[in-house]
């Protein structure tokens, strides 16, 4: 139940936020109201706010391509630019479609994508723990989420088999990181955002492989910075795929598919 707030509670709850210097503090303050279960709850939440914590690590939630997605402190939440993979990745999927989100995180985009489909096989993977039960809950019965590296988790019997295969992988250059905001340099684990001296490096590994699951016809997806795109689509193109690079200025949202050639025209 959301907490009633008389106006003086509201202008504290917006005052304490906008001197801990968030920005949109009126926002903030009525999403934090909404979402409590108590005043107890609303103090700890506008606490750990004031604190620094991310908005959604606060409320347990983010919102993406119009899902309510659970974010478990430590897992990476789900940006509003990476909708744009998502449009995408819609528009190349055949129905049914074999989905795999690879570096899943919370299960956002494999969950979007399921959202948006009719019939999808989804199937969603990631490295850490706590990104893969949030991903659980957030995916549920639509799809089965494995917990390795990379591929490795993955049953063998998709092999050839993937439609869409979502991969956003940390991107960030290893010496960018520090000059991330500290939302998510400090509450974001590393392995979410380093992504090694260019920031291609887990993108390197994913494209190597990403051929031998992708069915023909079947397209990788990645996220990167506009600054780094020609690069990853280099780096598709040398695995064998064919590369395409799309961008939305509205977004800020770059992106660069592959796509194993060779489906059948009928
Ligand atoms: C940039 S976040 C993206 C999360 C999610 N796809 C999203 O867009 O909200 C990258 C994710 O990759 C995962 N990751 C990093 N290295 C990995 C690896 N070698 N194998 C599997 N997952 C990995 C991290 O744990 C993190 O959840």
């Amino acid at each position: 139940m959301p907490v009633p707030l008389s106006p003086t509670a509201l202008s504290t709850l917006v005052a304490a936020l906008r001197a801990a210097g968030c920005v949109f503090a009126e926002d903030e303050a009525g999403l934090i109201a909404a979402t409590a279960a108590g005043p107890a709850e609303l103090t700890a939440m506008v606490e750990r706010r004031a604190a620094g914590h991310p908005l959604e690590h606060v409320l347990g939630w983010a919102e993406f391509n119009g899902l309510r997605i659970a974010v478990d402190p430590g897992v990476f939440v789900p940006r509003r630019r990476t909708e744009f993979l998502i449009r995408q990745a819609v528009a190349l999927a055949p129905e049914p479609a074999v989905v795999v989100d690879l570096c899943c995180g919370s299960g956002a985009l494999g969950a979007a994508l399921a959202a948006a489909l009719d019939r999808v096989e989804l199937h969603a993977a990631d490295v850490e723990p706590a990104a893969v039960r949030c991903a659980r809950r957030n995916i549920g019965d639509r799809g089965e989420v494995y917990e390795g590296d990379l591929f490795a988790p993955l049953p063998g019997s998709l092999r050839g088999r993937v439609d869409v295969l979502l991969a956003n992988v940390p991107y960030v250059p290893t010496e960018d990181v520090a000059l991330l905001p500290a939302e998510a340099r400090v509450h974001e684990p590393l392995v979410a955002l380093d992504g090694g001296g260019d920031g291609l490096d887990v993108l390197r590994r994913v494209a190597a492989e990403a051929p031998r699951w992708l069915a023909p016809g079947g397209s990788l997806l990645v996220e990167t910075s506009e600054r780094q795109a020609e690069r990853a689509a280099r780096v598709i193109g040398d695995s064998g795929l064919v590369p395409r690079v799309v961008s939305c200025d509205e977004l800020y949202a770059t992106v660069v598919m592959g796509a194993r050639p060779g489906r059948a025209v009928s």
